[in-house]
């Protein structure tokens, strides 16, 4: 592929070149270009949803196999009612409480209303609406409903500075919103509306910036048992993006889970014999362990009692070990409450579900 000029606009304090720089970019957007812009999770790279020749390009540039579904994001509740076939009480809620937020709800699609591409054949279609001023101005006034996966070159860590989007797909795409760093730093909750026991339920398909605890205070969510296929039933995930090996840096990743003590000690010795074997070293750990390791890098991603702080900085520090070449990367597992449960989620993708339990 010839490398594109890739136009990168930086957005500042002042308000009018901001305005210049995001109406020049929706314009892209509507002429079936690609765009990256920031939201509240990470990084999305966008492009009109209803045009299959731009999806096209955000399958291209990524390199995203073609059986994984984008997310479309919306600015406002009339762009829905084109995309989706009417919705329930529950998914009613969910959009009232949450939206514009860090939830995507999966509903059916109205035949017709995206390129077949965005769905990958599924009869479904995610929909957020994202609450970030730039992405919501941006989408607003392309007037485009807009298909974004996270812009990362496909297993990579997703993007959550300018930055990070720029290393992966410099030359593969159109245009860069720099609007500095993205909120969460972990991606979307995923969510579908099922049947459970006792009427409409919600199952989680990934999770991310909404808590599973924040969920419920609106509806049952189906535990994992629940949500099981039935024997015999197609083994597709539901989330088809899940099965995928994401979020991965070069190193390899181990999270090492149990008790504190017990975890510093073994990642202590792990560190010395691959120190004997000439392995370049790292540690992923909290801001109260850091000073008991001694590895080629340490790095914190935040405090224990701050998991939020943590999972902004996850994705980050997952580069940085790939930037210092490192081989082994020994990480610490946290609590799944709240954030936790998606953090958890992420790493152990990272780590290509290595756990070491001490
Ligand atoms: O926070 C986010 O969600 C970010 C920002 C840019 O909005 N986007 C994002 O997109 O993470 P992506 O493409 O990296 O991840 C989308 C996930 C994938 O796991 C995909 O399989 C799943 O959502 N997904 C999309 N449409 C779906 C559908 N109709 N049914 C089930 N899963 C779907
Ligand atoms: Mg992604």
């Amino acid at each position: 592929m010839e490398p594109i000029n890739t136009r990168i606009w930086q957005l500042h304090q002042d308000g009018e070149s901001n305005r210049q720089a995001i109406a020049e970019a929706a314009v892209m957007l509507k002429n079936g270009k690609t765009v990256a812009f920031p939201t509240e999770t990470v990084y999305g790279l966008g492009a009109d949803a209803r045009n299959p020749d731009a999806v096209a390009k955000i399958f291209q540039a990524k390199g995203r196999p073609s059986d994984n579904p984008l997310i479309v994001h919306i600015a406002s509740s009339s762009q829905l009612l084109p995309l989706v076939e009417p919705w329930g009480a529950l998914a009613d809620q969910l959009m009232k409480r949450f939206w514009p937020g860090p939830l995507t709800i999966v509903l059916p699609v109205k035949e017709g209303a995206v390129s077949h591409l965005v769905t990958a054949g599924l009869d479904t279609l995610g929909v957020r609406m994202p609450q970030h001023e730039t992405a919501l101005r941006l989408i607003e006034a392309s007037g485009c409903p807009i298909a974004a996966p996270s812009a990362n070159r496909s297993g990579r860590p997703s993007p959550t500075l300018a930055e990070h989007v720029a290393e992966d797909l410099s030359g593969s795409i159109d245009g860069l919103v720099d609007g500095g760093a993205a909120g969460v730093g972990l991606e979307s909750t995923v969510v579908e509306i099922a049947q459970g026991p006792s009427g409409e339920a919600i199952r989680i398909l990934r999770p991310g910036g909404i808590s599973r605890e924040a969920l419920q205070e609106i509806g049952t969510v189906l535990e994992e048992d629940d949500a099981a296929s039935p024997p015999g039933a197609e083994a597709a995930p539901r989330s088809p993006g899940m099965k995928y090996k994401h979020y991965a840096p070069r190193g390899s990743v181990r999270v090492v889970d149990g008790e504190p003590e017990r975890v510093q000690r073994h990642i202590r010795r792990e560190l010395a014999a691959a120190r004997i074997r000439g392995e370049r070293t790292g540690v992923l750990a909290f801001d109260e362990h850091t000073h008991n390791y001694e590895a080629d890098l340490v790095i914190s991603c935040g405090s224990l009692s701050d998991l939020e702080s943590a999972a902004r900085g996850l994705y980050a520090a997952l580069r940085e070990f790939d930037t210092r070449n490192i081989d082994l990367i020994w990480a610490e597992a946290c609590k799944t409450e709240g954030i936790g449960e998606a953090l958890m989620n992420r790493l152990l993708k990272a780590a290509s579900n290595q756990v070491q339990l001490v």
